[in-house]
């Protein structure tokens, strides 16, 4: 479902610095999201994704450019007027998580409310609902420093969606899940845009979130690329054979003269446990391995 314009960037720039160690994070894009729209942004890392998102949401400023959400431009808004705007408007799911380490699962999840209209109040019955989804019903009670990396992320996914915003941002929501987990959460943000009519924007290597996304958006050194193919190639995970793209892979090691990409913490593990148990893999790191 893409109904009308719901987020509109213009010309968004974000410098870091001034002078010969300045970086220019983001570089002049311009993008239009729709109601009920899923959009993925993929990159390599240091490409810009978090700064980008961040503006989106509220969170940085641009150097140059403006975000309108609804017709309102959030660029230019005053810092006094952000969180309410972010609280109405914005679900921000962090790549760090960001919780809260003297609350426990349920109190992090109910954060948001406070600023929403309905208050906490009003979305007592949304957080039974989000603790079942995301399987953390039994942890509700807990403090983020007893929690798994996965735990975590799935109660930033649900204090994302507790106020029902029309605009969802995640940074990377499944970096953390196992596979099962991961499907749930693509379906989870899959469904907050048909049923709901949220504009969804996520930025991620994941190919499941890849897979139902209405758009893909490629950013490369801060600017907005029309093709993947412009600068993208595959490698082959010499551990378990999995085919990796090499553009948005995370996880390298250096060896023999050449650069390996893995799919997974986990493989990287193993390869540089006993490097020489995988040095015959025929495929090169950055080959012409096509889907
Ligand atoms: N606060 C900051 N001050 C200075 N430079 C920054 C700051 N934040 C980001 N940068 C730089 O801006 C560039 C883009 O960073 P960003 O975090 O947006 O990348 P990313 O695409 O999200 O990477 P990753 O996939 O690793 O999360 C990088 O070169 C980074 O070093
Ligand atoms: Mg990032």
């Amino acid at each position: 479902m893409k109904n009308s314009s719901l987020l509109q960037a213009q010309n968004l720039t974000k410098q870091f610095g001034s002078g010969r160690t300045s970086v220019r994070a983001v570089d002049d894009v311009s993008l239009d999201i729709g109601k009920g729209e899923v959009v993925v942004i993929m990159g390599p890392s240091g490409s810009g994704k978090t700064t980008l998102l961040s503006m989106i949401g509220g969170l940085m400023r641009p150097t140059s450019g403006s975000i309108f959400i609804d017709d309102a431009d959030i660029s230019a808004m005053s810092e006094a007027r952000l969180p309410g705007i972010r609280a109405r408007y914005i679900g921000f799911i962090f790549q760090a998580f960001n919780l809260l380490d003297a609350l426990t699962v349920e109190e992090n999840i109910l954060l948001p409310a406070q600023l929403a209209p309905g208050g906490v109040k009003g979305a007592r019955g949304r957080v039974e609902d989000l603790l079942v989804r995301l399987d953390l019903a039994a942890r509700r009670g807990a403090y983020p420093g007893t929690l798994s990396g996965g735990e975590k992320q799935r109660v930033a996914i649900a204090r994302a969606l507790i106020n029902q915003a029309p605009l969802v941002l995640a940074d990377e929501p499944t970096g953390n899940l196992d596979s099962q987990k991961g499907s749930d959460v693509t379906m989870i943000l899959h469904d907050v845009a048909r049923d709901q009519g949220c504009a969804v924007v996520v930025v991620t290597h994941d190919a499941r979130i890849e897979e139902v996304a209405d758009r893909v958006l490629w950013l490369a050194d801060g600017r907005l690329r029309d093709r993947k193919s412009e600068i993208h190639s595959w490698a082959r995970d010499p551990v378990c054979g999995m085919r990796v793209d090499e553009w948005t892979a995370v996880h390298f090691a250096e060896h023999g003269g050449r650069r390996l990409a893995f799919c997974s913490p986990r493989c990287l593990q193993r390869f540089e446990a006993n490097p020489e148990a995988y040095g015959s893999v025929d495929a090169p790191a950055g080959g012409a391995l096509q889907s």
